[in-house]
């Protein structure tokens, strides 16, 4: 089967619906409610009520390649395992949007169709809500009670905090504030972008996929797939910049040329940038149409609407 031929039989949404809604719920369960000053309020409004969940379809859909063949018991620690996963990554994200927004760095007022955070609450709760979704995101990893066992809660850990940490998201964005105003080579914008949006992105998928229990062989073929998308994700979010309109966009377009940020458009052009993203599209399907793996229609089609997406 090819890529045309799944957009057509398979439909994402339905495939979808019960996951995404288990994971909001459980955000909402998980958001402690009596956290000190209006913290759980804010913690909220960061993260409920919006946002594509791209990162959880993500999670969702590696997860589908690796669960077949467990016992009643273990597939449901396994999925307990990826629910969480899927939970904490959109913390950890949302946590990246908040401070993303602050003044000191994007200085950003709309975002997912709101005022951002640091607007209706002020600096300093959004800089303390920030710090406090990323800690959440790890204590929803870490359950007290619970079947999934250690040794694959330490391994999430890892992944993940690798992931949003200097050598992932924090670091990227470092490079982005340190890049402003400068033409940067195609190397080194990939780098950032890899960096600052791809690394959150290969982590859903290869955790999802560790949650399922799949070899360090499946995990390899996953991770060119991961990390091709993942820079897809960040040009067409460069180029949604540019040709979305504010009121689908849910945040302001236009700011990445105003603040003279070393884009995938600012560097070759709307119409090379649309080019790479189809190109990095086709090269993560490639990877695994061309593999041995199964069940893997979810995750193609999660890959085409990150990158056909208009919002
Ligand atoms: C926006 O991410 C920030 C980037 C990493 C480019 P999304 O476009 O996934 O944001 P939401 O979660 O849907 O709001
Ligand atoms: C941000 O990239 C990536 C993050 C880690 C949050 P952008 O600054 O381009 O994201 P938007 O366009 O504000 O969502
Ligand atoms: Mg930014
Ligand atoms: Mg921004
Ligand atoms: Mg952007």
């Amino acid at each position: 089967m090819n890529v045309n031929q799944l957009t057509q039989s398979f439909d994402l949404d339905s495939w979808s619906a019960k996951g995404l809604a288990e994971i909001e719920t459980a955000l909402n369960k998980w958001i402690p409610p009596g956290a000190p000053a209006n913290l759980s309020e804010v913690m909220k409004y960061a993260v409920l009520g919006g946002g594509k969940r791209l990162r959880s379809l993500l999670v969702l859909g590696a997860f589908e390649v690796g669960i077949h063949h467990q016992d009643p018991l273990e597939s449901a620690w396994r999925r307990e395992a990826a629910l969480r996963v899927a939970c904490a990554i959109e913390l950890i994200h949302a946590y990246s949007l908040v401070h993303d927004d602050m003044p000191c760095m994007d200085n950003d007022v709309i975002r997912r169709g709101k005022p951002t955070v640091h607007v209706k609450f002020g600096e300093a709760m959004a800089l303390l809500t920030g710090d406090t979704l990323q800690a959440l995101a790890f204590e929803v990893l870490t359950p007290e009670h619970s079947l999934i066992p250690d040794a694959l809660q330490g391994k999430l850990c890892g992944l993940i905090a690798r992931a949003a940490g200097h050598s992932g998201m924090a670091g990227g964005q470092a490079i982005d504030l340190t890049s402003v105003g400068q033409v940067l080579s195609e190397a080194k914008l990939s780098h950032m972008h890899q960096l600052k949006t791809g690394a959150l992105l290969e982590a859903s998928v290869l955790a999802g996929a560790m949650c399922a229990g799949v070899t360090a062989e499946t995990l390899a073929k996953l991770k060119i797939f991961g990390s091709s998308l993942g820079l897809a994700f960040q040009v067409v979010d460069d180029i949604l910049d540019v040709t979305a309109d504010s009121a689908v966009l849910g945040k302001t377009p236009g700011k990445d040329a105003d603040t003279d940020k070393p884009t995938y458009v600012s560097l070759m052009g709307l119409d090379a940038a649309k080019h790479k993203a189809d190109v990095l599209l086709v090269q993560a399907n490639q990877a695994l149409l061309n593999s041995d793996l199964t069940h893997t229609d979810a995750l193609v089609a999660i890959a085409l609407r990150v990158v056909n997406r208009s919002y």
